[in-house]
């Protein structure tokens, strides 16, 4: 029988989307994924919109030629510059996009504070500032830009002191205005979370969109591309980068939580 298996594209800046990626293996599992971390061009963080959404652009052009029917743009930041344009120039996919958490952080804070660690390009963005417009009345918001924690995670270094120092550096404004729920609005951080506990205190809660955007992913897909007939195969998971694939191998294997082998992006994709 022919697999009647869905296949989804879903990119990042880099290593960080396999925080989602997990969430969209457990609840789509019949489904093919192709997952591309853009790592020869991160951090997105401090680059412009415009260049962020050519590299949206281009890596959508190739999951699209590998075959992907959905797209998740598991990158807070790249959603910020590029969803709204990918969504006009692929108007027939269903394309998944993420923000940061801020309607559930606000449902969950008892001291009234919520933290918002997100890179400078998210927080800049006229997106988030809606955002915050729509669900953050309520409650105090104090947002926190982190340079350098992205890095961090590329180069798999979860727990070192270098991390540890920038976590501490960039928490402390947050717990001085006693946020009680800190919202990892970076698809990287959600790998720190050990790190970020450690530094924090359990009392503190963290919250990411990972799960939230499998849901969705899940919901759209399940209406916008049935399945033809029944397949209780599971799907398989391939892995591209843009940066070096050796390194990609290692690191993402280790994210991953098993052994992977990493392409290289073609070169016209670069
Ligand atoms: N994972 C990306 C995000 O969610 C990181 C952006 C960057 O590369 O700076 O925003």
């Amino acid at each position: 029988m022919a697999s009647s298996s869905r296949t989804i594209g879903v990119f990042d800046s880099g290593v960080g989307g396999l925080s989602v990626l997990k969430h969209i293996r457990a609840t789509l599992p019949d489904a093919n994924l192709i997952y591309v971390a853009d790592s020869g061009h991160v951090p997105y963080g401090d680059k412009s919109p415009a260049y962020i959404e050519a590299r949206s652009i281009a890596l959508t052009r190739f999951l699209v030629s590998q075959g992907a029917e959905a797209i998740v743009i598991a990158c807070n930041t790249a959603t910020a510059a590029a969803a709204h344009s990918l969504r006009v120039k692929f108007s027939k996919l269903p394309i998944v996009a993420m923000e940061p958490a801020v309607k559930p952080a606000v449902a969950a804070t008892r001291s009234g504070v919520v933290g918002v660690l997100a890179t400078v390009g998210t927080l800049e963005s006229a997106r988030f500032a809606a955002l915050l417009e729509k669900y953050g009345g309520k409650v105090k918001i104090v947002t926190q830009g982190c340079p350098g924690l992205v890095e961090v995670v590329e180069r798999g270094d979860l727990h070192s002191n270098e991390a540890r120092r920038l976590i501490e550096r960039y928490t402390e404004p947050l717990l001085k205005h006693s946020a009680d729920t800190l919202i990892l609005g970076c698809t990287h951080y959600p790998f720190l979370a050990p790190l970020i506990h450690e530094v924090v205190g359990d009392e503190v809660a963290l919250i990411d969109t990972g799960a939230a955007v499998a849901r969705e992913l899940k919901r759209r897909v399940d209406v916008e591309l049935p399945m033809r007939t029944l397949d209780t195969a599971r799907g398989t998971v391939t892995f591209y980068t843009s940066g070096e694939a050796e390194q990609a191998t290692r690191i993402m294997s280790v994210l991953w939580g098993n052994v992977v082998e990493v392409g290289q992006l073609p070169q016209e994709f670069i």
